[in-house]
């Protein structure tokens, strides 16, 4: 009897993102809520929406949270509320997703860029005084893969032209500055609930956060066609409401949101402990005071285009988050902008890469993940 040839196993893939196993571990808690509110047959703002906004607002350690439908309707929403008018400059860094810049186009006013940092990749505080003009009505930061933004520098040059902050806080639920949760540093801050973030929905949803009983009240109004008292509508509005559904989702998945955090800061410790001893991959930057949560863990390295090719070719998923800058978008070639002009955002839009990042991720993973990087290296 002839023996069967050896198949050799093939090693197994390593996503960049594995939502199923979140589902798999938590599925009957998310049917049970969703049950929850099927048989309330109450959709939209009840009960579930209001205490969603509770529990968002304290875990940001603000006042108040106005739930709406996505991330970039509480962008929007929040420009809009803090006065920014069709012709108005909005000072935003290039580097983030196209979100953060169609939410400015979207009200008429006009994206005004200031790079990044390159060690950080969020907005870089001494641009400011460059960018800013007499037409600014306000600054968008962004708290890019889940690392805060300088924010006392930016906080004081906003405080001392009396220009509203907002952050764009898709990204970094839960993250920390100086001790402050993002969310709570600027004027306002929007949260995004797509379902690949930290605290994902099934479907599109957003909140803004703010201390401004003021700001909260005017969004409360704006996400309901501009409405105080039902069908009495003080100016025109959107209909950016976020479902009862949604947000019952959304509570289950927050009780689980600092468990999640800890083994994305675990799985980064372990990523850095492994590129520690590897020159040519410059792994995110760990800065005192800042608590990052690592919506993405980023690398960055010259032959960017190369690795992302060999490790899908060895069935490991990457990212490039974002490929091209803003300024340099088509969408943005009526505002003038050249190759050149923001540096630090054109060269990490080549060089970024972000590895496999979920808190279900395991230490084998991990270890495959670099040691393929290695091999690469040596090729
Ligand atoms: C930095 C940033 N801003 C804004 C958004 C927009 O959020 P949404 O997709 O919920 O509209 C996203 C997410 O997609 C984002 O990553």
């Amino acid at each position: 009897m002839t023996s069967k040839p050896q198949i050799p196993s093939l090693p197994e893939p390593v996503p960049q993102l594995d939502l199923s196993a979140q589902y798999a571990a938590m599925g009957a808690e998310i049917r049970a809520a969703v049950e929850r509110v099927l048989a309330s047959q109450q959709f939209v703002l009840g009960h579930e929406g209001a205490a969603l906004e509770k529990q968002i607002a304290q875990l940001c350690g603000v006042a108040h949270g106005v739930g709406v439908a996505s991330g970039t309707d509480a962008l929007i929403l929040a420009l809009r509320a803090c006065g920014v008018q069709p012709g108005d400059e909005v000072l935003l860094p290039p580097f983030t997703f196209v979100a953060t810049g169609s939410a400015v186009s979207a009200l008429g006013a006009k994206p005004v860029f200031a790079d990044i940092r390159p060690d950080t990749y969020n907005i870089d505080p001494s641009e400011f005084e460059r960018r800013v003009t007499p037409r600014t009505r306000a600054i968008v930061v962004v708290h890019l893969y889940g690392l805060a933004a300088d924010m006392d520098p930016i906080m004081a040059a906003a405080k001392s032209r009396h220009l509203p902050v907002i952050e764009d806080n898709a990204q970094a639920i839960g993250a920390s500055y100086k001790g402050r949760p993002t969310g709570s540093l600027g004027d306002a801050a929007c949260l995004s609930f797509y379902p690949t973030k930290n605290l994902g929905a099934y479907g599109d949803a957003g909140m803004v956060v703010t201390n401004s009983t003021e700001l909260a009240a005017r969004i409360r109004t704006l996400r309901n066609h501009g409405q105080t008292v039902k069908y009495r509508s003080s100016e025109p509005g959107w209909n950016s409401r976020l479902d009862e559904i949604q947000a019952a989702i959304l509570r289950v998945k927050l009780r689980h949101l600092s468990n999640w955090q800890r083994a994305r800061q675990s799985h980064a410790a372990e990523y850095h402990r492994l590129f520690s001893q590897i020159p040519g991959v410059m792994p995110p930057i760990a800065l005192d005071g800042f608590e990052h949560v690592y919506h993405q863990y980023t690398i960055r390295i010259e032959q960017r285009d190369a690795l992302q090719k060999f490790l899908s070719e060895r069935k490991i998923g990457s990212a490039v988050y974002y490929p091209y800058p803003l300024h340099l978008q088509q969408l943005y070639a009526s505002l003038g902008y050249h190759a050149g002009d923001f540096p630090h955002a054109e060269r990490a839009a080549q060089e970024v890469l972000s590895l496999p990042m979920y808190p279900e991720l395991r230490k084998d993973q991990i270890a495959r993940v670099v040691e393929t990087i290695v091999e690469f290296l040596k090729c």
